[in-house]
């Protein structure tokens, strides 16, 4: 009998996820139904964003929240073994929003499916980044809200992680001098070695994060792009130019509290430099996903874009390496694979 390994919600976080909010629960793979399809999982995407659907009563009009002793939902790229549902054909390969889970039994009702799009030659995990949300939300930020001009400062928070390390990079070839916002010193340096940015900033590593920004851009900060909110978007908002383009993607410093997170203080800011803050949700663009797939991959072809991912395998690493983005451990897109 084939077993199906799940990260279940074991508990749910209070602050950053520990690895003791996942457990891996065995269960025998039952045969499919009429209508029914049965995917494996070789991929496992980890996005920060699913940590806020763990909180009790979080539910959205996105995801329902997330069940205690229940599979934990997230991205999977899967491949078709068996299907009783004519939209799906065996072999066919499905992004999902589905479970942490090696094998995943639906229908299609309640999860989200879509055939990986034909003709483009690039390993399939990429699919999870740079041509996945990761990448369109990179793409779509900076050239529908952000709009550099080249010459101009952009600052991106997140700066080494998934989003991040796209943004920074599309960033430069758009002309702009790109600065960094990170969680260490060493990764700083990763940014400026192996991606390119012009400077970085350790948030950590600082007390005066408004200053220190200050100093990492001289000319002040016309672009921001922000994954982390919180007291990040607050030093950012301290160093805006006038006409600043402000990109909300995410706000990974908040998602750790289901109570309302501080605000930024300093919002008359934008009042006084003619600023525009703007939220981002990169599905309202699926229309326009090729044209994104089609420019990110010129560059990857070109070597101007690198794809960097934090890949691990097996499902037991699923639980750990989604709390390591939350440590800061990850360097590019966190994904874990679970099967050739
Ligand atoms: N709007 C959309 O359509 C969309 C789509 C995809 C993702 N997103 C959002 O984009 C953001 C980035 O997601 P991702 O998947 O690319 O994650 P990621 O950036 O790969 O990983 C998270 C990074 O955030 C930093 N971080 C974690 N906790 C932090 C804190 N409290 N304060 C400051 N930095 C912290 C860590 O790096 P350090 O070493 O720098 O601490 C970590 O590496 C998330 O907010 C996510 O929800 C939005």
């Amino acid at each position: 009998m084939t077993m199906n390994h799940r990260v279940i919600l074991a508990s749910r976080p209070d602050g950053p996820p520990v690895e003791a909010n996942f457990a891996v629960d065995p269960v025998p793979l039952r045969a499919i139904g009429d209508g029914e399809v049965l995917i494996q999982n070789l991929y496992v995407s980890l996005d920060a964003g699913f940590r806020n659907w763990m909180n009790e009563g979080s539910g959205d009009h996105i995801l329902p929240a997330m069940e205690l002793g229940a599979p934990v939902m997230g991205l999977t790229l899967g491949r078709v073994l068996e299907s009783k549902n004519p939209a799906f054909a065996v072999a066919d390969l499905l992004m999902s929003r589905i479970a942490w889970e090696e094998y995943s039994i639906t229908d299609g009702s309640q999860h989200w499916l879509v055939n990986l799009p034909a003709g483009i030659d690039a390993p399939p995990s990429y699919h999870l980044g740079i041509l996945g949300d990761t990448g369109m939300s990179a793409y779509f930020g900076l050239t529908d809200i952000g709009k550099l001009k080249p010459g101009e400062t952009l600052l991106v928070s997140g700066a080494g992680g998934a989003v991040g390390s796209i943004a920074g990079q599309i960033g430069k070839l758009q002309g702009a001098r790109v600065v960094g916002i990170a969680g260490s010193d060493a990764k700083c340096q990763r940014l400026i070695d192996e991606l390119g940015y012009d400077a970085a900033v350790n948030y950590r590593g600082s007390t005066e994060l408004g200053a220190a920004i200050s100093a990492a851009c001289p000319q002040g900060v016309d672009v921001y792009f922000d994954n982390i909110g919180g007291p990040l978007l607050q030093a950012a908002i301290d160093n805006i130019n006038e006409r600043a383009r402000l990109i909300l993607c995410g706000a990974i410093s908040d998602y750790h509290t289901n109570k309302a997170a501080p605000g930024p203080n300093n919002l008359f800011q934008l009042v006084t430099n003619q600023a525009t803050m703007s939220g981002l949700m990169c599905h309202h663009q699926i229309d326009r996903y090729d044209e994104a797939r089609n420019q990110l991959m010129a560059w990857v072809a070109s070597g101007q874009v690198r794809n960097i991912e934090y890949m691990s395998r097996g499902i037991e690493r699923v639980g750990p390496a989604f709390c390591e983005m939350f440590q800061g451990k990850n360097f590019g897109k966190t994904v874990v694979q679970l099967a050739d």
